[in-house]
């Protein structure tokens, strides 16, 4: 018979408990027993970022990490960035500029950006570039999805000045 393991963390705030596999990834975890779907699953390998949580604060691939890994720690989900109404200001600025086609990979991206203007409000091309190596799309291509990070830190560098 399969020992449990016990964990605790915050999930998207809130203080959970489960007893698990210790083989249990990050993604079942999330989306089969919390019921937070937001998270895609697409290559189950490290290489698309669809699957892409924050923990602590930093953007990692939950198809590859194992739950355990996530004891005591903070796990923030695209449900956990997003107001109850309406959208934060990563996700209005996709919108806006057209960033989004299909968005199975939006999720991730907007963890990713939120994660990274949270570390730096105003990042270079060279830094954006370097943060979203880790997120792949399919359907929009870069561009846009870039024009949507840049808007958000010309608005932060406007606000410094
Ligand atoms: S599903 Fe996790 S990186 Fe692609
Ligand atoms: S919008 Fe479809 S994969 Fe990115």
């Amino acid at each position: 018979m399969t020992q449990l393991v016990k964990i605790a963390f915050s999930l998207n705030g809130r203080p959970v408990e489960t007893s698990i596999p210790p083989n249990t990834l990050l993604i079942d975890l999330v989306r089969d027993c919390f019921g937070f779907k937001g998270t895609k699953r697409s290559c189950d390998m490290e290489v698309c970022g669809a699957c892409t949580m924050l923990l602590d604060g930093e953007p990692i691939s939950s198809c590859t990490t194992l739950a355990v890994d996530a004891d005591q720690c903070e796990v923030t989900t695209i449900e956990g960035v997003t107001p109850a109404s309406g959208m934060s200001r990563v996700q209005e600025a996709f919108v806006v500029h057209g960033a989004i086609q299909c968005g199975f990979c939006t999720p991730g991206f907007v963890l990713a950006v939120t994660a990274l203007l949270r570390r730096n409000p105003a990042p270079t091309d060279e830094e954006i570039r370097r943060y979203l190596r880790g997120n792949l799309c399919r359907c929009t291509g870069y561009a846009k999805i870039y024009e949507a990070i840049k808007s958000l830190a010309s608005e932060a560098n406007a606000n410094a000045a």
